[in-house]
Parts: structure tokens; C-alpha cells; sequence
């Protein structure tokens, strides 16, 4: 897939939540958070970025001086944290702090890579939704970024279906997706799997393919990845006919919008109701990330 351009909003529409300032960054999804150390939130202050978080469905704040347990401890203000996943190779990247995941392409001394996800393109995603209880949402904070590239894309997966065409909509609110084990967002095998050949066998979760976001009562379309994925009950060449015209429909780039990092940057997305993406970038160039996932709940319909 080419590099998407990065689109960005002129400020508008703030509002005020508290005493922070909200700035939409898109139509459909994504805000500034601006007037706030993370390190130092209020009740109120947490009240406010909770009801942001929940309509904008992706924040960002700007400027941030984040230690891991300052991280834990903001993320786990949204409820109890996961333990970081194991990387393709079934290695835990952060034992220190069991619920960092480092997402990097630098190499250790060993020569292996610190992080998971290298310096490749991540295809459109939910985080771990192989699982059957995924992520409600995830913090990604960056801590060294490249001169270019390495963009992450978001897409409101409720502005996705409600831009169905007609006859598209009233068919997938029935279906069941099965989102594929094998593979990460990377498109790197999970070496503890095999590789997939049946589709209608292969590991994974079976999720409906629209649910019911558990605090907003708003619907949204629930994709996790294209590549292995498998419609319930279906043939699987109509499996693959009827996902390729979903995802058409469903990832325009008008739902969504790439932000551009800055070190200090924390950015945390509703993992029920946003997809997200990353562009490649020139991986002589260094970026790290920390990241946590707070734990969900199983998508229902
Ligand atoms: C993730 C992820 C994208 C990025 O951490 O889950 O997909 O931009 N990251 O690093
Ligand atoms: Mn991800």
C-alpha cells in the first residue's frame, strides 16, 4: 500500500471540557487535549478527558514528560491494565514493567529488535482482536520519533458504518467475523501458530460484525484485520467477495485522519470504536514507543 497523506484540520469547534480545551483534529474522529499534565490530573480533570475520549474516540496530548509508571498509572485511570502481548516471537519486551509494550524498530545489543512492528507499513487494524475480550483502548506515547514517516492512521469505525451503502449495512449487522490469530499487525506469522490453510478452520476469535459500543449504545462496524479473516457460514470465496467490498466501503479515508508524531506525545484511542494504521518510515531512523492496553470487555452485539 502507498504512504497515505496526512491530512490536518485548521482548529475549530473547540469546546471546553473543565478547564481543558478540546480541538477536533478531524470530521469524524480525533481531538487535542490542551492545558494538561498527564502527571498531575484532577478527578474532574480525568472526568472531562474520559467524556472526550468517548466522543471524539481518539486524544491526543501534546508535550508530555512521561516515566513508564506515570504511563501505567494514567492508563490504568481507565480501568485495569492487560499484561504487555508476547511479540511474534513469543517474547516479552519489557519485563521491567510487564504492562509496557515497546513498539520499536531499534535493535538491541543482541541485534534483536527492542519492540515489536519494525519500521514497515501496519495495515488498518483493532488491537488484539484475535482475543476474544479485546483492548477497550490502548496509550501510545512516544519517546524518540523519525524525521518522517511513521505516521498512525485512525478511522471512526462508527462513521464507517454508518456510511455503508443501503443494502451493504442491513446485510452485515447479521454476520459474524472470525479476525485471524496468525498473523500480526505487521503481517509477521506468529511463530507459535501455524500458518493458515483453511480459512474456515485456521485460529481465531469470532466477533459480531457490528457491535454495540458499551458505553455510547452507539453502533459500530467491527473489522480487526482484512488478511485471514472469514465470514461465518459463508463459502469461502463469498467470505472473501463480501469482507473486500466491507472493507472498501468501510476504510475511506474520509473517516479517518493520520497523525503526525512529536516526541512527548500520548496518544489514547477507543480500541471498540477506532481502527488505526501506521505508515512506514526509513528504518535507519530511529522511533520508540511505549504503549498500554486497558482490558475490555467481549464486543456484543
Ligand atoms: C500499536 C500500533 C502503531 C504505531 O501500538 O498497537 O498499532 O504507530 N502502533 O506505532
Ligand atoms: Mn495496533
Amino acid at each position: 500500500m502507498e504512504t497515505q497523506t496526512v491530512s490536518t484540520m485548521p482548529p475549530q469547534n473547540a469546546w471546553l471540557a473543565g478547564d481543558l480545551e478540546i480541538v477536533p483534529l478531524s470530521k469524524h474522529i480525533g481531538a487535542e487535549v490542551k492545558g494538561v499534565d498527564l502527571t498531575n490530573i484532577s478527578d474532574d480533570q480525568f472526568e472531562a478527558i474520559h467524556e472526550a475520549w468517548l466522543k471524539h474516540l481518539v486524544l491526543v496530548f501534546r508535550d508530555q514528560d512521561l516515566s513508564d509508571p506515570a504511563l501505567i498509572s494514567f492508563s490504568a485511570r481507565f480501568g485495569e491494565l492487560d499484561l504487555a502481548p508476547l511479540d511474534a516471537n513469543g517474547r516479552s519486551n519489557a519485563p521491567a514493567h510487564r504492562e509496557i509494550t515497546v513498539i520499536s524498530n531499534v535493535k538491541g545489543s543482541d541485534g534483536k529488535p527492542i519492540g515489536a512492528l519494525g519500521a514497515g507499513e501496519a495495515v488498518w487494524h483493532i488491537d488484539m482482536s484475535y482475543n476474544p475480550v479485546p483492548p477497550k483502548g490502548s496509550a501510545l506515547y512516544a519517546l524518540e520519533v523519525p524525521p518522517a514517516g511513521g505516521e498512525t492512521g485512525f478511522l471512526s469505525c462508527y462513521a464507517a458504518f454508518e456510511g455503508l451503502p443501503a443494502e451493504l449495512k442491513d446485510r452485515v449487522v447479521s454476520l459474524a467475523i472470525k479476525h485471524d490469530a496468525t498473523l500480526n499487525s505487521a503481517g509477521i506469522q506468529r511463530s507459535h501458530l501455524d500458518a493458515v490453510s483453511d480459512l474456515r478452520t485456521s485460529p481465531g476469535a469470532w466477533h459480531p460484525a457490528v457491535h454495540i459500543h458499551p458505553e455510547t449504545n452507539r453502533p459500530a462496524i467491527y473489522l480487526g484485520r482484512r488478511k485471514h479473516a472469514y465470514i461465518e457460514g459463508l463459502q469461502v470465496e463469498e467470505s472473501e467477495r463480501l469482507l473486500d467490498a466491507i472493507w472498501e466501503a468501510g476504510t475511506r479515508e474520509e473517516f479517518g485522519w493520520h497523525h503526525s508524531w512529536r516526541k512527548g506525545d500520548l496518544v489514547l484511542w477507543d480500541n471498540r470504536c477506532a481502527m488505526h494504521r501506521r505508515n512506514p518510515f526509513d528504518g535507519s531512523n530511529r522511533r520508540v514507543m511505549h504503549r498500554t492496553q486497558i482490558k475490555g470487555s467481549k464486543p456484543q452485539h
